[in-house]
């Protein structure tokens, strides 16, 4: 049994596709979420629908079931779901147990954030992320404001200098640079994109001249960028700092990093500091026969491997092998690809395991990676419409 359609228990499944193994997989989405194109779906420079697929279409030789893992009994070897649609609970049997549920997003038990301030992590929350800059725009456009109102309004501030901060602060920049700036000629010049990070610099995990080089472009392309400034409290249109400054906002959205899941808490089992679940090199759980733990929800290694994507696919493809076939396994062997980011205005950043570079040919290779990357060929056919379309006839400011 798997729990969790993410990278590491989609990869997973679609590569057990050959062994002779009864599999079911617990989850409450019935599609796997292509998420570095996330961001992207916010902008509209590709459709939601895009970067999904649909579990039942593509793996029949799973059985999904559509609910949540509430706990797991590791000695009756039966975990307690909820079902997604109903809320009806029930227990399932297992024999071979992977968790692998990933992450929630980290407040840090900063006050406000969670309630005031918008997460990118699901499909939801793209939405309404994207619905939410749309009525920014629609809610300052009204007869009648002071300027320094219609400022506020159009404040979009982005907490967090990782990728998924640099790349929400970049989608929704081209977004006002381009459709909006057409669309809402007056308003456009008055609107800012603010990224505010904690640390000393942008994108500590990627090279320090890739750091410096977004923070140019940032400028460039006029993105305000604040490192050094935590954020203390977060209030329904004010932002409070540690060092006692405090910020107006019309928008705030929330990229603070990862944390555990209830779920992971209430499973009991050990963890590190961070949270997360301590796992052998076979990505096995110490002292639970036969349970596994993979993604962003499991520690492998010393020091642990980062929370990744690219981690929890390659994860989820050596369990895969471990579980499909009886040979003798080696443990868990990472191969670091390297780490891409769209930085905006057409930029990106690589930084590959031999090679770090940036610009407009570091974005046409992003671009083709994760075009490769997209699991079918129906989503690698409909991204690459929809940047076509939104080349040609620019992207769509529909507010539904
Ligand atoms: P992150 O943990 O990489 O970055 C979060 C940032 O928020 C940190 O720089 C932290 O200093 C800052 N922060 C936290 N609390 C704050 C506060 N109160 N005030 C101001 N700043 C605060 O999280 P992210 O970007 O969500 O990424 C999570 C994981 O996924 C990482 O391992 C990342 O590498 C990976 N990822 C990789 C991508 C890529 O390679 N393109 C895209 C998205 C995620």
């Amino acid at each position: 049994m798997v729990l969790g359609s993410g990278f590491g228990g989609y990869s997973l499944i679609r590569h057990l596709r050959r062994a002779a193994l009864e599999i079911t997989l617990v989850s409450p989405r019935n599609y796997f979420l292509f998420t570095p194109l996330l961001p992207s779906a916010v902008s509209g420079s590709v459709e939601f629908r895009s970067i999904l697929e649909p579990v039942r279409r593509r793996q029949r030789h799973v059985r999904l079931l559509e609910a949540a893992a509430l706990g797991v009994d590791f000695e009756r070897r039966s975990v307690r779901c909820r079902s997604a649609v109903g809320a009806e609970e029930f227990d399932l049997a297992y024999d071979t147990l992977v968790v692998a549920i990933g992450a929630a997003v980290a407040d840090y038990g900063v006050s406000g954030a969670a309630r005031f301030a918008l997460p990118l992590a699901s499909v939801e929350d793209g939405r309404a992320l994207r619905r939410a800059v749309l009525e920014r725009f629609a809610g300052a456009d009204l007869p009648g404001l002071p300027l320094a109102e219609v400022e506020r309004r159009l404040r979009f501030v982005v907490v967090g200098g990782g990728p998924t901060g640099v790349e929400v602060a970049a989608e929704i920049q081209d977004l006002l640079r381009g459709e909006l700036a057409r669309s809402f000629p007056a308003l456009a010049p008055v609107a800012r994109v603010l990224l505010v990070e904690a640390g000393e610099r942008l994108l500590s995990g990627f090279g320090e001249a890739l750091s410096d080089y977004t923070r140019r472009v940032f400028q460039r392309s006029g993105i305000e960028v604040r490192t050094g400034s935590a954020v203390s409290r977060v209030e329904a249109a004010e932002i409070f700092f540690a060092d006692g400054r405090t910020l107006r906002y019309g928008l705030a959205i929330w990229a603070g990093g990862n944390a555990p899941l209830p779920l992971v808490e209430n499973l009991g089992l050990e963890t590190k500091p961070d949270g997360r679940i301590v796992v052998d090199r076979y990505l096995r759980v110490p002292a639970r026969a036969g349970v596994y733990a993979l993604g962003d929800c499991a520690a492998c290694g010393e020091p642990p491997l980062p929370a990744t994507a690219q981690v929890a696919q390659q994860q989820g493809r050596y369990l895969a092998d471990v579980l499909g076939s009886k040979r003798e396994m080696r443990p868990f062997g990472y191969r670091r690809m390297g780490m891409l980011a769209y930085i905006g205005a057409g930029r990106a950043l690589a930084d590959l395991p031999h090679v770090q570079w940036s610009g407009r040919s570091a974005w046409l290779f992003w671009r083709s990676v994760y075009l490769t990357r997209l699991v079918s060929p129906a989503n690698k056919v409909k991204v690459l419409f929809d940047w076509v379309k939104a080349r040609l006839f620019g992207r769509d400011l529909s507010r539904f």
